[in-house]
Protein backbone atom coordinates (compact mmCIF):
# COMPACT_ATOMS: atom_id res chain seq x y z
CA UNK A 1 0.00 0.00 0.00
CA UNK A 2 1.05 3.50 -1.14
CA UNK A 3 1.25 6.46 1.63
CA UNK A 4 -2.07 7.90 0.05
CA UNK A 5 -3.09 4.92 1.43
CA UNK A 6 -1.39 4.41 4.59
CA UNK A 7 -2.23 8.17 6.04
CA UNK A 8 -5.76 9.20 6.11
CA UNK A 9 -5.10 12.77 6.98
CA UNK A 10 -5.96 15.97 5.35
CA UNK A 11 -2.77 17.85 5.19
CA UNK A 12 -0.77 14.91 4.26
CA UNK A 13 -3.24 13.90 1.55
CA UNK A 14 -2.97 17.27 0.30
CA UNK A 15 0.73 16.91 -0.08
CA UNK A 16 0.69 13.34 -1.15
CA UNK A 17 -1.99 12.43 -3.39
CA UNK A 18 -2.23 16.00 -5.15
CA UNK A 19 -2.87 15.94 -9.20
CA UNK A 20 0.42 17.34 -10.03
CA UNK A 21 2.50 15.89 -12.91
CA UNK A 22 5.17 14.26 -10.55
CA UNK A 23 7.69 12.82 -12.85
CA UNK A 24 9.62 10.59 -10.42
CA UNK A 25 8.56 10.97 -5.98
CA UNK A 26 10.75 9.75 -3.53
CA UNK A 27 9.01 9.35 0.11
CA UNK A 28 9.63 7.71 3.47
CA UNK A 29 7.00 6.78 5.89
CA UNK A 30 7.67 5.96 9.25
CA UNK A 31 5.50 4.48 11.34
CA UNK A 32 5.55 3.91 15.15
CA UNK A 33 3.11 1.94 17.35
CA UNK A 34 3.25 1.42 21.29
CA UNK A 35 0.67 -1.58 20.84
CA UNK A 36 1.91 -2.92 17.66
CA UNK A 37 -0.20 -6.15 17.73
CA UNK A 38 1.56 -9.87 18.31
CA UNK A 39 4.74 -10.58 16.39
CA UNK A 40 4.68 -7.46 14.50
CA UNK A 41 7.20 -4.80 14.51
CA UNK A 42 6.66 -1.44 16.96
CA UNK A 43 8.01 0.39 14.25
CA UNK A 44 8.28 0.14 10.84
CA UNK A 45 10.45 2.40 8.20
CA UNK A 46 9.61 1.83 3.96
CA UNK A 47 10.43 3.83 1.18
CA UNK A 48 9.36 4.60 -2.03
CA UNK A 49 10.91 5.40 -5.76
CA UNK A 50 7.64 6.85 -8.08
CA UNK A 51 5.54 4.68 -5.18
CA UNK A 52 7.19 1.51 -5.34
CA UNK A 53 8.13 -0.12 -1.95
CA UNK A 54 12.23 -0.16 -2.80
CA UNK A 55 13.84 -0.12 0.78
CA UNK A 56 12.47 -1.26 4.15
CA UNK A 57 13.46 -1.45 7.49
CA UNK A 58 12.02 -2.39 11.53
CA UNK A 59 12.69 -2.94 14.67
CA UNK A 60 12.10 -6.71 14.22
CA UNK A 61 14.95 -7.05 11.97
CA UNK A 62 17.27 -3.82 12.31
CA UNK A 63 18.40 -3.38 9.75
CA UNK A 64 17.63 -2.01 6.14
CA UNK A 65 17.17 -4.56 3.25
CA UNK A 66 16.38 -4.05 -0.30
CA UNK A 67 12.53 -3.77 -1.45
CA UNK A 68 12.87 -4.62 -5.26
CA UNK A 69 15.67 -6.33 -7.11
CA UNK A 70 17.18 -3.40 -9.19
CA UNK A 71 17.96 -1.72 -5.56
CA UNK A 72 19.72 -5.16 -4.41
CA UNK A 73 21.51 -5.59 -7.77
CA UNK A 74 23.29 -1.76 -7.66
CA UNK A 75 23.95 -0.87 -3.95
CA UNK A 76 26.65 -2.89 -2.21
CA UNK A 77 27.27 -3.97 2.00
CA UNK A 78 28.65 -0.48 2.67
CA UNK A 79 25.58 1.21 1.52
CA UNK A 80 23.50 -1.24 3.76
CA UNK A 81 25.24 -1.01 6.70
CA UNK A 82 25.05 3.13 6.51
CA UNK A 83 21.56 3.46 5.56
CA UNK A 84 20.76 0.63 8.46
CA UNK A 85 22.91 3.15 10.73
CA UNK A 86 20.42 5.88 9.62
CA UNK A 87 17.25 3.20 10.26
CA UNK A 88 18.71 2.15 13.89
CA UNK A 89 19.08 6.17 14.57
CA UNK A 90 15.44 7.27 13.36
CA UNK A 91 14.18 4.18 15.94
CA UNK A 92 16.09 5.74 18.77
CA UNK A 93 14.54 9.29 18.17
CA UNK A 94 11.23 7.55 17.80
CA UNK A 95 10.87 5.68 20.76
CA UNK A 96 11.91 8.78 22.40
CA UNK A 97 9.06 10.58 20.63
CA UNK A 98 6.33 8.18 21.21
CA UNK A 99 6.89 8.73 24.84
CA UNK A 100 7.18 12.64 25.06
CA UNK A 101 3.94 12.10 23.20
CA UNK A 102 2.00 9.97 25.33
CA UNK A 103 3.75 12.90 28.62
CA UNK A 104 2.28 15.62 26.72
CA UNK A 105 -1.40 14.10 26.37
CA UNK A 106 -1.28 12.91 29.33
CA UNK A 107 -1.65 8.94 28.11
CA UNK A 108 -1.00 6.69 30.66
CA UNK A 109 -1.43 3.18 28.42
CA UNK A 110 -3.57 2.84 25.51
CA UNK A 111 -2.75 2.13 21.56
CA UNK A 112 -1.17 4.99 19.73
CA UNK A 113 0.39 5.77 16.96
CA UNK A 114 3.28 8.13 15.44
CA UNK A 115 3.92 9.01 11.44
CA UNK A 116 6.47 10.76 10.24
CA UNK A 117 6.38 10.81 6.05
CA UNK A 118 9.39 13.03 4.36
CA UNK A 119 10.40 13.16 0.81
CA UNK A 120 10.72 15.20 -2.41
CA UNK A 121 9.30 15.03 -5.95
CA UNK A 122 10.74 16.05 -9.36
CA UNK A 123 7.81 17.55 -11.59
CA UNK A 124 7.65 18.04 -14.97
CA UNK A 125 7.89 21.63 -14.47
CA UNK A 126 11.43 21.25 -13.14
CA UNK A 127 10.00 22.67 -9.35
CA UNK A 128 10.97 20.10 -6.53
CA UNK A 129 9.15 20.21 -3.50
CA UNK A 130 9.82 18.35 -0.48
CA UNK A 131 7.65 17.57 2.49
CA UNK A 132 8.27 16.78 6.16
CA UNK A 133 4.91 15.79 8.77
CA UNK A 134 4.17 14.42 11.22
CA UNK A 135 0.82 13.04 12.58
CA UNK A 136 -0.26 11.71 15.74
CA UNK A 137 -3.03 8.88 16.44
CA UNK A 138 -3.86 9.93 12.63
CA UNK A 139 -4.24 13.62 13.00
CA UNK A 140 -1.70 16.32 11.73
CA UNK A 141 1.04 16.97 14.22
CA UNK A 142 3.48 19.21 13.29
CA UNK A 143 4.60 20.22 9.23
CA UNK A 144 7.92 21.80 7.63
CA UNK A 145 7.00 25.40 5.36
CA UNK A 146 9.99 24.97 3.42
CA UNK A 147 9.54 28.34 2.17
CA UNK A 148 9.04 29.99 5.43
CA UNK A 149 11.90 27.71 6.97
CA UNK A 150 9.17 27.62 9.44
CA UNK A 151 7.30 24.44 11.59
CA UNK A 152 3.53 24.23 11.52
CA UNK A 153 1.87 23.09 14.57
CA UNK A 154 -1.35 21.47 13.65
CA UNK A 155 -2.47 21.20 17.52
CA UNK A 156 -1.33 23.30 20.54
CA UNK A 157 0.32 20.31 21.59
CA UNK A 158 2.76 20.84 19.04
CA UNK A 159 3.84 24.34 19.81
CA UNK A 160 6.51 22.83 22.13
CA UNK A 161 7.67 21.01 19.35
CA UNK A 162 7.35 23.72 16.78
CA UNK A 163 9.81 25.87 19.28
CA UNK A 164 12.44 23.11 19.90
CA UNK A 165 13.05 22.26 16.30
CA UNK A 166 13.32 25.74 15.08
CA UNK A 167 15.94 26.88 17.90
CA UNK A 168 17.33 23.47 17.27
CA UNK A 169 18.31 23.71 13.78
CA UNK A 170 16.29 21.57 12.25
CA UNK A 171 14.20 23.21 9.42
CA UNK A 172 18.00 23.72 8.09
CA UNK A 173 18.99 20.75 8.09
CA UNK A 174 15.25 19.52 7.40
CA UNK A 175 15.34 22.33 3.36
CA UNK A 176 18.90 20.74 3.12
CA UNK A 177 18.11 17.23 3.04
CA UNK A 178 15.07 18.20 0.76
CA UNK A 179 16.85 19.92 -1.56
CA UNK A 180 20.18 17.79 -1.40
CA UNK A 181 20.42 14.55 -0.19
CA UNK A 182 16.41 13.36 -1.28
CA UNK A 183 16.81 14.82 -4.19
CA UNK A 184 20.07 13.03 -5.46
CA UNK A 185 19.11 10.11 -3.99
CA UNK A 186 15.93 10.20 -5.79
CA UNK A 187 17.94 10.67 -9.20
CA UNK A 188 20.16 7.84 -7.98
CA UNK A 189 17.67 5.16 -7.27
CA UNK A 190 15.37 6.05 -10.41
CA UNK A 191 18.67 4.99 -12.52
CA UNK A 192 19.09 1.97 -10.99
CA UNK A 193 15.63 1.28 -11.67
CA UNK A 194 14.81 2.80 -15.20
CA UNK A 195 14.30 -0.64 -16.73
CA UNK A 196 11.37 -1.34 -14.52
CA UNK A 197 10.39 2.77 -13.38
CA UNK A 198 10.58 3.41 -16.63
CA UNK A 199 8.42 0.77 -18.69
CA UNK A 200 5.20 2.16 -20.28
CA UNK A 201 2.09 -1.02 -20.30
CA UNK A 202 -1.13 0.20 -21.93
CA UNK A 203 -4.59 0.41 -20.50
CA UNK A 204 -7.23 -1.64 -21.16
CA UNK A 205 -10.17 0.42 -21.40
CA UNK A 206 -13.34 -0.91 -21.41
CA UNK A 207 -16.99 1.14 -21.56
CA UNK A 208 -19.88 -0.42 -20.31
CA UNK A 209 -23.63 1.12 -19.92
CA UNK A 210 -26.20 0.34 -17.10
CA UNK A 211 -29.59 2.12 -16.92
CA UNK A 212 -31.72 2.11 -14.21
CA UNK A 213 -34.73 4.50 -12.65
CA UNK A 214 -34.66 6.54 -15.85
CA UNK A 215 -30.82 6.80 -15.73
CA UNK A 216 -28.01 5.79 -18.34
CA UNK A 217 -24.74 5.12 -15.71
CA UNK A 218 -21.89 5.13 -18.34
CA UNK A 219 -18.36 4.06 -16.75
CA UNK A 220 -14.86 3.70 -18.23
CA UNK A 221 -12.76 1.60 -16.83
CA UNK A 222 -8.41 1.37 -17.79
CA UNK A 223 -6.82 -1.56 -16.59
CA UNK A 224 -3.71 -2.54 -16.36
CA UNK A 225 -1.65 0.88 -16.74
CA UNK A 226 2.06 1.76 -16.14
CA UNK A 227 3.41 4.42 -14.77
CA UNK A 228 0.56 5.61 -12.16
CA UNK A 229 -0.53 8.99 -13.56
CA UNK A 230 -3.36 8.78 -16.06
CA UNK A 231 -6.73 11.17 -17.68
CA UNK A 232 -9.82 9.57 -17.91
CA UNK A 233 -12.60 11.89 -18.78
CA UNK A 234 -16.11 11.64 -19.98
CA UNK A 235 -16.78 13.73 -23.52
CA UNK A 236 -20.37 15.03 -24.47
CA UNK A 237 -20.81 16.04 -28.10
CA UNK A 238 -16.55 16.26 -27.72
CA UNK A 239 -16.81 18.83 -24.73
CA UNK A 240 -15.72 17.57 -21.30
CA UNK A 241 -17.57 17.08 -18.73
CA UNK A 242 -16.16 17.41 -15.96
CA UNK A 243 -17.99 18.23 -13.06
CA UNK A 244 -21.42 15.28 -13.80
CA UNK A 245 -18.35 12.85 -13.60
CA UNK A 246 -17.46 10.83 -11.25
CA UNK A 247 -13.97 8.64 -9.95
CA UNK A 248 -12.92 5.96 -8.39
CA UNK A 249 -9.29 7.18 -7.65
CA UNK A 250 -6.33 5.41 -9.13
CA UNK A 251 -5.79 1.88 -7.21
CA UNK A 252 -2.85 -0.08 -7.57
CA UNK A 253 -3.53 -3.83 -8.74
CA UNK A 254 -1.28 -6.71 -7.38
CA UNK A 255 1.17 -6.76 -10.07
CA UNK A 256 2.78 -3.39 -9.93
CA UNK A 257 0.27 -1.96 -12.35
CA UNK A 258 -3.19 0.05 -11.50
CA UNK A 259 -6.86 0.62 -12.45
CA UNK A 260 -9.40 3.34 -12.35
CA UNK A 261 -12.42 3.91 -13.54
CA UNK A 262 -14.75 7.22 -13.93
CA UNK A 263 -18.54 6.78 -14.40
CA UNK A 264 -21.31 9.83 -16.07
CA UNK A 265 -25.22 9.39 -15.68
CA UNK A 266 -26.80 10.29 -19.15
CA UNK A 267 -30.03 10.64 -20.27
CA UNK A 268 -31.02 7.06 -22.02
CA UNK A 269 -30.83 7.33 -25.61
CA UNK A 270 -28.01 9.82 -25.39
CA UNK A 271 -25.73 6.93 -24.76
CA UNK A 272 -24.10 7.91 -28.44
CA UNK A 273 -23.08 11.59 -27.72
CA UNK A 274 -20.40 10.33 -25.14
CA UNK A 275 -17.24 9.54 -25.26
CA UNK A 276 -14.28 8.48 -23.28
CA UNK A 277 -11.11 9.91 -23.79
CA UNK A 278 -7.85 8.22 -21.93
CA UNK A 279 -4.37 10.20 -21.84
CA UNK A 280 -1.43 8.27 -20.72
CA UNK A 281 1.96 8.01 -21.59
CA UNK A 282 1.70 4.42 -23.27
CA UNK A 283 -0.37 6.14 -25.73
CA UNK A 284 0.99 7.97 -28.71
CA UNK A 285 -2.23 10.17 -28.35
CA UNK A 286 -4.97 10.27 -26.05
CA UNK A 287 -7.93 7.39 -26.92
CA UNK A 288 -10.91 7.74 -27.88
CA UNK A 289 -14.04 5.25 -26.59
CA UNK A 290 -17.34 5.01 -27.47
CA UNK A 291 -19.76 2.74 -25.62
CA UNK A 292 -21.65 0.65 -27.88
CA UNK A 293 -25.02 -0.14 -26.79
CA UNK A 294 -27.17 -3.64 -26.87
CA UNK A 295 -28.78 -4.23 -30.34
CA UNK A 296 -31.81 -2.61 -30.81
CA UNK A 297 -34.81 -4.46 -30.09
CA UNK A 298 -36.86 -4.92 -32.99
CA UNK A 299 -39.67 -6.70 -32.41
CA UNK A 300 -41.83 -3.67 -31.09
CA UNK A 301 -41.36 -1.91 -34.10
CA UNK A 302 -42.11 -4.37 -36.81
CA UNK A 303 -45.05 -6.00 -34.95
CA UNK A 304 -47.32 -3.10 -36.61
CA UNK A 305 -45.90 -3.01 -39.75
CA UNK A 306 -46.55 -4.50 -43.19
CA UNK A 307 -44.93 -7.66 -43.79
CA UNK A 308 -43.12 -6.55 -46.63
CA UNK A 309 -41.46 -3.75 -44.45
CA UNK A 310 -40.58 -6.59 -41.72
CA UNK A 311 -39.11 -8.46 -44.08
CA UNK A 312 -37.09 -5.64 -44.98
CA UNK A 313 -36.33 -4.89 -41.58
CA UNK A 314 -34.89 -8.19 -41.01
CA UNK A 315 -32.80 -8.01 -43.75
CA UNK A 316 -31.40 -4.87 -42.83
CA UNK A 317 -30.80 -5.71 -39.19
CA UNK A 318 -29.36 -8.76 -39.47
CA UNK A 319 -26.81 -7.13 -41.89
CA UNK A 320 -25.95 -4.73 -38.94
CA UNK A 321 -25.97 -7.19 -36.29
CA UNK A 322 -23.21 -8.98 -38.44
CA UNK A 323 -21.36 -5.66 -39.26
CA UNK A 324 -21.41 -4.76 -35.33
CA UNK A 325 -20.10 -8.38 -34.43
CA UNK A 326 -17.45 -8.09 -36.91
CA UNK A 327 -16.41 -4.54 -36.03
CA UNK A 328 -16.86 -5.52 -32.29
CA UNK A 329 -14.47 -8.79 -33.00
CA UNK A 330 -11.87 -5.99 -34.57
CA UNK A 331 -11.49 -3.51 -31.56
CA UNK A 332 -11.86 -6.23 -28.79
CA UNK A 333 -15.25 -4.95 -27.36
CA UNK A 334 -13.76 -1.51 -27.45
CA UNK A 335 -13.08 1.03 -29.73
CA UNK A 336 -9.88 3.41 -30.04
CA UNK A 337 -9.44 6.40 -32.46
CA UNK A 338 -6.39 8.52 -31.91
CA UNK A 339 -6.59 12.24 -31.43
CA UNK A 340 -9.52 13.89 -31.54
CA UNK A 341 -11.54 11.76 -34.23
CA UNK A 342 -15.05 9.70 -33.10
CA UNK A 343 -14.63 6.07 -32.55
CA UNK A 344 -16.78 3.83 -35.39
C1 LIG B 1 11.18 -6.92 9.15
O1 LIG B 1 12.38 -6.78 8.44
C2 LIG B 1 12.97 -8.00 8.03
C3 LIG B 1 14.31 -7.69 7.39
O2 LIG B 1 15.15 -7.06 8.31
C4 LIG B 1 12.04 -8.72 7.07
O3 LIG B 1 12.60 -9.94 6.69
C5 LIG B 1 10.71 -8.94 7.75
O4 LIG B 1 9.81 -9.49 6.83
C6 LIG B 1 10.15 -7.64 8.27
N1 LIG B 1 8.94 -7.91 9.03
C7 LIG B 1 7.81 -7.23 8.86
C8 LIG B 1 6.67 -7.66 9.69
O5 LIG B 1 7.73 -6.32 8.08
C1 LIG C 1 -2.44 16.82 31.98
O1 LIG C 1 -2.60 16.68 33.36
C2 LIG C 1 -2.20 17.84 34.10
C3 LIG C 1 -2.31 17.52 35.59
O2 LIG C 1 -3.42 16.69 35.85
C4 LIG C 1 -3.10 19.01 33.69
O3 LIG C 1 -2.72 20.17 34.41
C5 LIG C 1 -2.96 19.24 32.21
O4 LIG C 1 -3.85 20.25 31.76
C6 LIG C 1 -3.26 17.97 31.43
N1 LIG C 1 -2.96 18.18 30.03
C7 LIG C 1 -3.74 17.75 29.04
C8 LIG C 1 -3.25 18.02 27.67
O5 LIG C 1 -4.79 17.16 29.22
Amino acid sequence: MGPCGALGLGLLLAAVCGAAAELHSLRYVHTAMTDPGPRLPWFVDVGYVDRELFVLYNSTGRRYVPGTEWMAANTDQQYWYGQTQIGQGNERSVEVSLNTLQERYNQTGGSHTLQLMYGCDILEDGTIPGYHQTAYDGRDFIAFDKGTMTFTAAVPEAVTTKRKWEEGGVAERSKSYLEETCVEGLRRYVEYGKAELGRRERPEVRVSGKEADGILTLSCRAHGFYPRPIAVSWLKDGAVRGQDAQSGGIVPNGDGTYHTWVTIDAQPGDGDKYQCRVEHASLPQPGLYSWEPPQPNLVPIVAGVAVAIVAIAIVVGVGFIIYRRHAGKKGKGYNIAPGSNPAI
